[in-house]
């Protein structure tokens, strides 16, 4: 998943991150009042999306409690969504036109696509190749990960909250951990780059898993990145007083374990990353790893945002939290050109919100569930 958010002050040149610039202090830099016609995907604010988000699919096979409704919703039908050759236009344009580097698949589901395999062959197959990775709960992993890795995907990312069958079951009202389990394995033996796993911790229900689950990953040699709960869930109920913190994850973590600040540059990346050692060690004890945090709610990131995003029905979101969308794949499927379509997602981002003011009043959620945007 995958954040956007923040203040509104001018961004400096790509590759700055809140390691080196402490957020809220910015150079000045001056900034275009109009858009430009050709150009990246900059907005108002200074910003340069180089990181594309597209949404396979809306479908879920899971029903996580912070996501999806228990009986589940009423699902885009497959002509809605786009196609193989769609998707690939659309990637090229990013590719070409704007100098996206990175492109991550993601749904709802993204292995519920029957295609996923050639629609990452054919995006690795763009001039110049960007990265490929994916955010996927793990589902039908096991028998198709050698075929992704052969296909060009570089990176998984797995949503995984509990390694206890009982607390995984209750998160995803589903009773599939050993499946998940076995996909990520299968990751590790398709030879591809390490997994990253993404955790939402809730209160009463597993916060008081984080030193078990933060044990596990290291141990797999698995990344582990907490994930603030943000209010994007299809029933509405999130509460800012139940949503556990960055800070009070890191509390619950140090009962067992040290984390120092790792001082690689973040990059544009959503997670704080932390080097972790046993407090009985202390700091000069060996590093087992590294955990991750992002604090999408509390110490938002929006001033470094670089993430662009197309939804299942091909529809540009420029935040997470947008109220508006700025459907491209209409305009495709009426015969628009290249440069017509380049120029309307231009715009879609040129008018980007500063950030999601989820801390401010008068902040409404997302008709939009994560599920139907794309993590
Ligand atoms: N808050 C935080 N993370 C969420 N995800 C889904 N819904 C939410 C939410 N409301 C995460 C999933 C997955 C990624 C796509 O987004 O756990 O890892
Ligand atoms: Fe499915 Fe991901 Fe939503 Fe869980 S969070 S229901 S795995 S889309």
């Amino acid at each position: 998943m995958s954040v956007v958010l923040g203040m509104p002050q001018p961004r400096p040149a790509a590759g700055s991150s809140r390691a080196s610039a402490p957020r809220g202090v910015r150079p000045a830099v001056a900034l275009p009042a109009e858009r430009p016609a050709a150009s990246g995907l900059v907005d108002r604010f200074g910003r340069e999306a180089t990181d594309l988000r597209i949404s396979l699919t809306d479908r879920c096979n899971l029903r996580c409690t912070y996501c999806m409704p228990a009986e589940g919703l009423p699902f885009l039908a497959p002509p809605a969504l786009m196609s193989l050759e769609e998707i690939t236009r659309f990637a090229r344009i990013a590719v070409t036109d704007f100098g996206v580097r990175q492109v991550r698949f993601t749904g709802g589901e993204p292995l519920l696509r029957k295609d996923l395999v050639e629609i990452i062959r054919s995006v690795a197959a763009l001039e110049p190749r960007p990265e490929i990775s994916l955010t996927t709960n793990a589902i039908g992993l096991t028998s198709r990960a050698t075929a992704l890795a052969d296909a060009g995907l570089d990176r998984i990312n797995v949503s995984l909250d509990s390694i206890h069958p009982e607390t995984f079951a209750k998160i995803t009202r589903r009773p599939f951990l050993d499946r998940v389990l076995s996909g990520i394995d299968a990751v590790r033996a398709a030879g591809l780059k390490s997994t990253k796993i993404n955790a939402v911790l809730m209160p009463g229900i597993n916060d008081h898993q984080a030193v078990e689950l933060l044990e596990w990953a290291l141990a797999g040699g698995h990344q582990l990145r907490f994930i603030e709960q943000m209010p994007l869930d299809a029933d509405h109920t999130w509460e800012r007083e139940s949503m556990i913190t960055a800070a009070q994850i890191r509390e619950r973590l140090a009962v067992r374990y040290l984390l120092t600040p790792d001082d690689a540059p973040r990059d544009g990346a959503p997670a704080e990353l932390f080097q972790v050692r046993e407090q009985a060690d202390g700091p000069d004890g060996s590093v087992l790893g590294l955990v991750g945090i992002i604090a999408s709610v509390s110490e938002p990131f929006c001033a470094d945002c670089r993430r662009t995003r197309l939804t299942a029905e091909g529809a540009v979101r420029s935040c997470l939290f947008s109220h508006t969308e700025t459907d491209l794949l209409g305009p495709l499927r009426a015969g628009a050109d290249d440069a017509e379509l380049a120029d309307l997602w231009r715009g879609a981002m040129w008018a980007k919100p500063s950030g999601h003011r989820m801390n401010e009043a008068g902040f409404a959620q997302p008709d939009r569930p994560m599920s139907a945007i794309g993590g």
